[in-house]
């Protein structure tokens, strides 16, 4: 008896729970009720003028500002987008997704502050329906498998280090005189970003395993990370410098923001005057690298497409928030594996700038 009431009880709460997921999701906040506007296809999805609630990890970030002005653009006529800060901090980031929920937004779009607590978020956005595209920061596989709803842009991080690595064998080829010491082995100090970062710990993997494929011996005198910091970098850069000195030979960064830093404090001590030169390689591609490469400062950098990033996640959510499932006809991307887009890095040097302008 107990039990036939407890379940009654259940059954009405979750048909009240129903009606008003249904009857509530207007995020176009356009008064309709669900009856009357003929562009709901299912609960949650909307064909007109999407919502979409976009956290990025911090709004203080270089590529990440480029990845945001391309989503802004992109979304120009597909749909509506209220782009958040999470200011570096995972419960906050928690919080925001909450408040897309209680918006009932039609998809969400995250860059997750710490990756492997996409779970949570995924959990969140399964329970209210909400699809969800991830991008910059690669959720773990065990979390991408948790729905189907679940997408992920980015770039193969790999690649990018490969691509700083073939930068500097191309340099270590073309100048002898890059080995200072004359020892025929590479000296170099890794700037990384932050720990856990699969492009940071796969950039400082991949571009000295690219050296090392090229028949170039390596000993690496310094790494430490400067958490993608252009002031950090200039400060790890001058500690490199004050016990390594000149027997420093070529530096390797994993974003262009702490190449630049490294540039600042290798100017600070002498070089890029005189003929005192160093070997630098970041990834990105931003503006002030690639004026850094005009300059000479920078020798090569990866351009990271913030455009193609941008509008992939922009293109995948859209059609997610109408209650489609993305394709290659409807985005314009190839989808690998049923959720992944994949945008390719290029190597960048002072002679094809045009490529990442
Ligand atoms: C990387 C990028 C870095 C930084 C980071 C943030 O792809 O190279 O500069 O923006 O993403 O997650
Ligand atoms: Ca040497």
């Amino acid at each position: 008896m107990k039990k036939t009431w407890m379940t009654l009880l259940l059954t009405v709460c979750m048909a009240v729970a129903a009606g008003c997921g249904n009857g509530g999701s207007d995020a176009g906040g356009n008064g309709s009720k669900g009856t009357d506007s003929g562009t709901k296809t299912e609960a949650g999805a909307q064909t007109e003028n999407p919502k979409i609630g976009v956290a990025i990890y911090k709004f203080d970030d270089t590529f990440m500002t480029g990845v945001r002005n391309a989503m802004t653009a992109a979304a120009e006529g597909v749909a509506t987008l209220d782009i958040v800060d999470s200011q570096n901090a995972q419960p906050t980031q928690n919080e925001k997704v909450d408040l897309f929920v209680s918006k009932k937004y039609n998809a969400m779009a995250v860059n997750p502050v710490d990756r492997t607590a996409a779970g949570v978020i995924i959990d969140k956005a399964k329970a209210a329906n909400i699809p969800v595209v991830f991008l910059n920061r690669e959720p773990v596989a065990e979390d991408m498998n948790k729905w189907d709803k679940v997408y992920y842009v980015g770039a193969k991080a790999e690649e990018s280090g490969t691509i700083s690595g073939q930068l500097i064998v191309d340099y270590w080829k073309a100048h002898p005189e890059a080995d200072k010491n004359g020892d025929g082995k590479l000296q170099y100090v890794m700037l990384k970003g932050e720990p856990g970062h699969q492009d940071a710990e796969l950039r400082t993997k991949y571009s000295v395993q690219a050296i090392q494929d090229a028949g170039i011996e390596v000993e690496a005198l310094a790494e430490d990370t400067a958490m993608w910091d252009r002031v950090k970098g200039q400060e790890k850069m001058q500690a490199f410098l004050a016990s390594h000195g000149d027997k420093i030979e070529a530096v390797l960064a994993n974003n262009d923001d702490m190449a630049l830093g490294a540039i600042e404090a290798l100017k600070a001590a002498g070089y890029f005057k005189d003929g005192k030169t160093m070997p630098v390689v970041g990834v990105d591609a931003t503006a002030p690298a690639i004026q850094a490469l005009q300059d000479g400062t920078m020798l090569g950098t990866v351009l990271n497409d913030a455009k193609n990033q941008g509008a992939a996640t922009v293109a995948l959510a859209a059609v997610l928030a109408k209650g489609e499932t993305p394709t290659k006809e409807n985005t314009k991307f190839d989808i690998t594996d049923g959720k992944y887009v994949w945008i390719a890095y290029k190597k960048i040097t002072k002679d094809n700038i045009a490529d990442a302008q």
